[in-house]
């Protein structure tokens, strides 16, 4: 199974990810992640590291280069879950061809679709558990007392509007790309996240 999920910054990719992840037993596989990890081992270049704190998008050819390294881990075997890549048509159409090049393809693009006045009040307040990966909102879904938590640098009010926008320059392109394969299934990504999970699951032709 190769599923990507697309959606705008704060729409539930990881949080949705990390559910179907465990119903299907494939990795999450998702880019941002992989540079945050980086950046905390310190081994990512500064250039990208300034391009993702200010909300930008980190250049196609890295991103590419990641994943095509990562997707011949042992683990993706019988498959992955993609959040957050592609971002841009080149890294879709690159996509592509690795695939192809390993004799694999896309089963379904799942768009999480959430406007963007909810947005930027689900990403102000999110917060990560360090230590589990665990993702909370102070309001919608509060962290347990002994979380260690983290605040993402890319979550504060003035970088959250520059990846609003990146999305909406560079990301929405996806859609009309993916439609027309035949592979886009829209996901009303608005109500509980486990409302959103069983959204999701029909959208793959899943029970729950
Ligand atoms: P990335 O980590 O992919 O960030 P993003 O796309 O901006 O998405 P987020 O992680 O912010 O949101 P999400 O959709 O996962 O939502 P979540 O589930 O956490 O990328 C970060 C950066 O890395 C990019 O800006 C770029 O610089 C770089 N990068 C990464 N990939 C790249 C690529 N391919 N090319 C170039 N650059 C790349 O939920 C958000 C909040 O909402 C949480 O608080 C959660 O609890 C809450 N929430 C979730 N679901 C619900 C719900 N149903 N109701 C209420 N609240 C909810
Ligand atoms: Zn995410």
């Amino acid at each position: 199974m190769i599923v990507i999920l697309v959606g705008p910054p704060g729409s539930g990719k990881g949080t949705q990810a990390k559910v179907l992840c465990g119903k299907f037993g494939v990795p999450q596989i998702s880019t941002g992640d992989m540079l945050r990890a980086a950046k905390a081992a310190g081994t990512l270049d500064p250039r990208y590291r300034a391009i993702m704190d200010a909300g930008g998008l980190v250049p196609d050819e890295a991103m590419i280069e990641l994943i095509d390294k990562r997707i011949d881990d042992a683990d993706c075997k019988n498959g992955f879950l993609l959040d957050g890549f592609p971002r841009t048509v080149p890294q879709a159409e690159a996509l592509e061809r690795l695939l192809a090049g390993r004799g694999l393809a896309i089963d379904a693009v799942l768009q999480l679709d959430v406007a963007r006045s909810l947005l930027e009040e689900r990403l102000i307040h999110r917060r990560t558990d360090k230590r589990s990966g665990q993702i909370y909102h102070l309001v919608y879904n509060p962290p347990p007392p002994d979380a260690e938590l983290e605040h993402r640098a890319d979550d504060r009010p003035e970088a959250v509007g520059k990846r609003l926008d990146a999305y909406e320059a560079m990301t929405a392109a996806l859609l009309p790309y993916y439609e027309a394969k035949g592979l886009l299934r829209r996901v009303d990504g608005v109500g509980k996240p486990e409302e959103v999970t069983a959204r999701v699951l029909g959208a793959l032709g899943r029970a729950q």
